[in-house]
């Protein structure tokens, strides 16, 4: 069986989107700052689906091999969902993707659809996605699932990517997560000229 675990790129102050978010601006205004890493190399690295070309350093290359050829299926949340449209239909990574909703949207539902919609909470969530991965990994691709995930601690592992860049307001990261301390232990950390890629390991139990 493989990981459940987070991938998203944050602002060194811990926001994964700038304010305002929405279709008109996906990661808030200014937050596409935080996605340059992925154009601003000069390795090109083809996603799974060959449907998008980034172009990024080696070493994200070699990191962005590596996490999404072993992603079998993504967990997320329903405004990530509605802000992309679904992605157009169709995700870049071309896994199955899970999303965590109180009311299934109509005319996503059809047969052969990579979208599951889940309604009876985060552990439901990520128990579909577990089943759809096979022995692939979990990604979890929002922020308010992340934070579900970290405490009801069904997060193997924390990914981040982190940019040099304070946005200083948006949805943040690690939000809503209680007084509960959860421990980390820092597992890689890949230094790339515009975002420093960085792993850690839930530590179980603590
Ligand atoms: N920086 C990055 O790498 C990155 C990657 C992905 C997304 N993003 C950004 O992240 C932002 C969205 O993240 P977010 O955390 O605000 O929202 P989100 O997790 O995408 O969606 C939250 C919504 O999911 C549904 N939901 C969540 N938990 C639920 C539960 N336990 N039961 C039922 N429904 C539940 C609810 O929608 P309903 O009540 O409407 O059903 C909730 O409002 C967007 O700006 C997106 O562009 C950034």
């Amino acid at each position: 069986m493989g990981k459940v675990t987070s991938g998203l790129t944050m602002s060194l102050d811990g926001f994964i989107a700038g304010p305002n978010d929405g279709p008109e601006h996906p990661l808030g205004e200014n937050g596409m700052r935080l996605f340059d890493w992925y154009g601003s190399g000069d390795t090109e690295y083809v996603v799974p689906s060959g449907g998008m070309t980034f172009k990024v350093s080696p070493q994200s290359a070699e990191m962005l091999f590596e996490a999404f050829s072993s992603i079998g299926a993504i967990v997320t949340g329903r405004r990530t969902f509605d802000i992309t449209n679904g992605w157009g239909g169709r995700h870049p990574l071309d896994v199955p993707i899970v999303v965590l909703t109180h009311a299934v949207p109509e005319g996503w539902d059809y047969e052969g659809s990579p979208f599951t919609f889940v309604t009876d909470g985060v552990e439901s969530a990520v128990e579909k996605a577990r089943e759809l991965a096979g022995e692939k990994d979990v990604a979890v691709g929002a922020a308010s699932l992340v934070q579900q995930c970290l405490r009801a601690r069904l997060l193997d592992e924390v990914h981040v990517d982190i940019v040099s860049v304070l946005l200083g307001g948006g949805v943040r990261m690690f939000d809503h997560l209680g007084p509960e301390h959860i421990e980390l232990e820092r597992t890689e950390i890949v230094e790339a000229p515009d975002v420093t890629h960085m792993t850690f390991r839930v530590v179980k139990g603590v």
